[in-house]
């Protein structure tokens, strides 16, 4: 559960998780990042051009086929250190409370994080990306291409973030 630096905030709540889990993931590789610490990893994927280095493990190599050929990837990956069991959250920067459901904060039910990366470079099991907002470590869950025709919805709004 919270290790790094989580805590129950003012106006937070949490929830009893279920008693038991409902499915198995496979951890597929680490991603290496130069963040040690949530203070220092940037907010989201956008904030950071830095350049992190996606460790797959090798089983699934084969996997990597015409990956190459796309310059965009989206990743998927388990914020090991949240806690899980948030329904209400009042994230530092904001402030205010909020289901949820309603932010991108990585402590929720099932911590899955996302972010569009662009690739870099691909050597072995290895692939370099810029884009990413994770601690270093971070177990991955999944590799796809971002396809900017079908994931691309530049008129799509978050009411509460418009006049931020
Ligand atoms: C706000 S989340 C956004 C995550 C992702 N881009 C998304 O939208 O799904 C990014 C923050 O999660 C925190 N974080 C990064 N790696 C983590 C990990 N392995 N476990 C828990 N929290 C993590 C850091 O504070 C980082 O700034």
């Amino acid at each position: 559960m919270a290790s790094n630096d989580f805590g129950i905030r003012d106006g937070e709540q949490a929830v009893e998780l279920p008693e038991k889990t409902d499915a198995c993931l496979y951890f597929i590789g680490r991603i290496r990042t130069p963040w040690k610490t949530r203070k220092q990893c940037p907010k989201n994927a956008r904030e950071s051009n830095a350049v992190c280095a996606v460790e797959l493990d090798p089983r699934w190599s084969e996997a990597l086929k015409d990956v190459a050929t796309s310059s965009h990837l989206v990743l998927l990956y388990w914020m090991d250190q949240s806690p899980r069991n948030l329904v209400l959250q009042v994230p530092g920067h904001y402030g205010v409370q909020r289901g949820t459901f309603a932010l991108r904060s990585p402590a929720r039910p099932n911590p899955i994080a996302m972010s569009v990366v662009r690739l870099l470079n691909i050597e072995g099991a290895t692939l370099s990306v810029a884009g990413l907002d994770c601690l270093d470590g971070t177990p991955l869950l999944d590799i796809k291409p971002y396809f900017a025709s079908t994931d691309s919805v530049p008129d799509a709004v978050v009411g509460w973030h418009q006049n931020k």
